[in-house]
């Protein structure tokens, strides 16, 4: 599959007014924030970071920090009902609330954001504790979720003030999840336009790939994608919408059932797949399965790769190639009853892509899926 990554605009390099320095966390809002982080730890082994609650001053929530290598997860529930954690979970189930950015300088990250019409959601906020401060500011993107711009140059602490470190002498073993390599929003019809005008002139991100209807249907359902990048390239959010086919789209399926428009799923590296998928696999994460026939023919599609053929089928794991490299990918089921956030696990060797190869076998295992919970 020959798939162009179109480079940035120079002009939009050099005037990278939110250069940005990756994904510092995600923040889940949830029914059941203790569960939730064991659920994390034990399936996906991540190990225990911080802990903020009643215990540490927070009277209305509890929120348990998680990190594996570079990727730090946070999970916050609300101690009480009627309030906007409470009503997030009553809404849209336990989800993505915010997608948090490293920068430099958090004051002006705000700054650079809102006159450029982004919606304020935190102004510039400094916390202070004894191991120094963590500056935070955000605005609001797609749906009810949420930027957080994290300045934390000046600290030293576990995770940030209020939190303390959360020692337990429970941390399974790591899985090799390295960090996040994309974040995927799924927004309502005809809206995928507004919100990669929403990444390019509030935030200055440029579109690198594009996929319409055709690249993405199959036979019943259809979907449009376009992949936004951060000037730098450290941070990629591809906004996916609903397009007319058959049968229900899987993007309207999560739509219904999210009650709204949120994040899809979070793209996963690591640098073994095989290793990876089969330890998530022996702690009970489940993955979408594609026909074997797919293997039948996919090093003439893909042509040379390095790993061996007989444990990807085993796995699940799907190949593509662009014309840098190729990637290794799988997507697990949803990770809670409503069909909508889900991960995706991915190696990358060169490719910088997103697997456009893969689409129709996938969605067509997507469907089989939505058809089963009788959403199709
Ligand atoms: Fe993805």
């Amino acid at each position: 599959m020959n798939t162009m990554i179109a480079p940035l605009k120079p002009a939009a390099l050099q005037a990278d007014f939110l250069p940005l320095e990756g994904t510092d966390y995600i923040e889940f809002y949830v029914g059941n924030a203790k569960q939730a982080a064991h659920f994390y730890k034990t399936a996906f082994g991540f190990k225990s970071l911080a802990y903020a609650g009643p215990e540490t001053g927070i009277k209305d929530r509890a929120s348990y920090a998680v990190r594996q290598n570079k990727l730090t997860f946070v999970f916050t529930t609300s101690l009480h009902g009627g309030n906007s954690i409470a009503d997030h979970v009553y809404k849209h189930g336990d989800a993505v609330k915010v997608l948090a950015l490293r920068v430099a300088d958090a004051k002006k990250a705000w700054h650079e954001t809102v006159i450029r019409g982004g919606k304020s959601y935190l102004e510039p906020l400094t916390l202070q504790d004894e191991y120094g401060e963590v500056v935070l500011s955000g605005i609001h993107t797609y749906g009810e979720t949420v930027h957080l711009f994290v300045e934390r140059k000046n600290y030293r602490g576990a995770f940030m003030p209020g939190y303390r470190e959360w020692i337990t002498p429970y941390n399974p073993t790591s899985t090799g999840l390295l960090y996040v390599d994309h974040c995927v929003g799924n927004v309502g019809w005809n809206q995928m336009n507004k919100w990669v005008k929403f990444y390019e002139d509030v935030m200055g991100f440029g579109n690198i790939l594009t996929f319409d209807d055709k690249d993405i249907s199959t036979e019943y359902s259809a979907l449009m994608s376009k992949v936004m990048s951060s000037g730098n390239g450290f941070v990629k959010f591809p906004i996916n919408e609903p397009a007319e086919g058959k049968k229900k789209s899987q993007v309207e399926e999560y739509l219904d059932f999210y009650g709204g428009e949120g994040c899809q799923h979070v793209a996963l590296a690591t640098n073994d797949i095989v290793d990876t998928v089969t330890q998530l696999q022996n702690r009970g994460i489940e993955f979408l399965k594609v026909p074997s026939t797919y293997y039948d023919d996919l090093l003439q599609r893909v042509g040379h790769i390095d790993e061996d053929l007989e444990p990807l089928k085993q796995l699940g794991i799907l190949v593509d190639r662009d014309n840098e490299g190729y990637l290794l990918q799988i997507f697990t089921k949803p990770v809670e009853d409503r069909p909508t956030l889900f991960f995706e696990i991915i190696q990358r060797k060169g490719a910088k892509s997103f697997g456009k190869g893969n689409f129709k076998a996938l969605f067509e295992a997507i469907e089989r899926e939505q058809d089963l919970r009788g959403n199709l």
